[in-house]
């Protein structure tokens, strides 16, 4: 597949969720300041990695983008959240984000603490109340992507990432951080995409998808790290550097970029290999691909 096919199919599938999720709102004078905030970093770009990749693994195991579109939008609104929060005086201190100033920045802190919560508490919402699958696999979806995000999830992950400005980290401990802080989430994506078609968890092609996805999960945040070093901020939409400012442990710590780069290419292999059996994979294979070699 041509990288000019992949961007389309990613901005077609970026174009769906975004008017999915326009569909949560509706107007409060009221609650202007709140919906505003909400609105201002769900609809501020982003790559639309995680809702692509539930819509694209619904379709490739057979099931309907309208099973699917619920579970994506709410995976989105969780991944804001983080970033809103992430990017909190209190956490990395962060003032551009998706290309804009960074969400308290506009709005202040408790504004923007509000939007977060908002955001997680509306993605719960949308996952219960996705009338396209039965209850029974909605009801999957809320435990699966709530231990996802949760303790033993991406705010775990962010907790062992705030502490280690503070120590040095060991490989393992640096792998799990990844692994639950950017990972976590990225597994989420796929597998609510796989029970929106109709897949069991117990199916061993369910094992597939979370090979893939942890995979590429962790190469993602591999990248993420090799980009805070050598990328360009008006590409990445947000600073770089800071990593290192704020001592992060990061896949920098222990690894050159040429090394990091090579860790994150064998990742990526092993995700293609666990699905590259499955008829149109293609799309999901051209995705791994590029985000080993992503610029933003
Ligand atoms: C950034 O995620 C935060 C990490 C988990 C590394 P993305 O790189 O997917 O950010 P957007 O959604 O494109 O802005
Ligand atoms: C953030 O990791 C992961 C989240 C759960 C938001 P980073 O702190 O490395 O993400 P960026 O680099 O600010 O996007
Ligand atoms: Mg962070
Ligand atoms: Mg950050
Ligand atoms: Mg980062």
């Amino acid at each position: 597949m041509t990288g000019e096919v992949l961007e389309l199919i990613m901005h077609r599938d970026a174009t769906m969720t975004e008017d999915a999720l326009r569909k949560y709102y509706t107007e409060d004078e009221d609650l202007k300041a709140l919906l505003d905030a909400e609105r201002y970093s769900l609809f501020a770009g982003g790559k639309r990695i995680r809702p692509m990749l539930t819509l694209e693994f619904c379709r490739m195991l057979g099931g309907e983008d309208a099973a699917a579109l619920p579970f994506a939008c709410a995976v989105e609104m969780i991944h804001t959240y983080s970033l809103i929060h992430d990017d909190l005086p209190c956490m990395d201190n962060d003032d551009m984000r998706r290309g804009k100033p960074t969400n308290h920045k506009v709005f202040g802190e408790s504004t923007a603490l509000l939007a977060g919560d908002s955001l997680l508490t509306g993605a719960f919402e949308a996952v219960a109340s996705n009338r396209a699958v039965s209850p029974e696999t909605a009801v999957k979806a809320v435990a699966y992507l709530s231990g996802c995000a949760g303790r033993y999830g991406m705010v775990g992950g962010q907790i062992m990432d705030l502490e280690g400005e503070h120590k040095t980290l060991t490989l393992d401990e640096l792998l799990k951080l990844h692994s639950l802080k950017t990972g976590a989430l990225i597994s989420a994506a796929a597998v609510m995409g796989a029970l929106a078609a109709g897949v069991e968890l117990t199916d061993p092609c369910m094992a597939d998808v979370v090979t893939y996805a942890e995979n590429i999960g962790l190469a993602f945040q591999i990248v993420d790290d090799i980009l805070d070093a050598t990328g360009d901020s008006r590409e990445l939409g947000k600073n770089v550097g800071v990593d290192a400012e704020r001592n992060k442990n990061t896949f920098l710590s222990f690894y050159s970029v040429e090394e990091a780069q090579f860790y994150a290419n064998r990742l990526t292999e092993e995700a293609v290999s666990a699905i590259k059996k499955y008829p149109d994979s293609e799309i999901l294979v051209a995705v791994a691909e590029w985000l080993a070699t992503r610029k933003k």
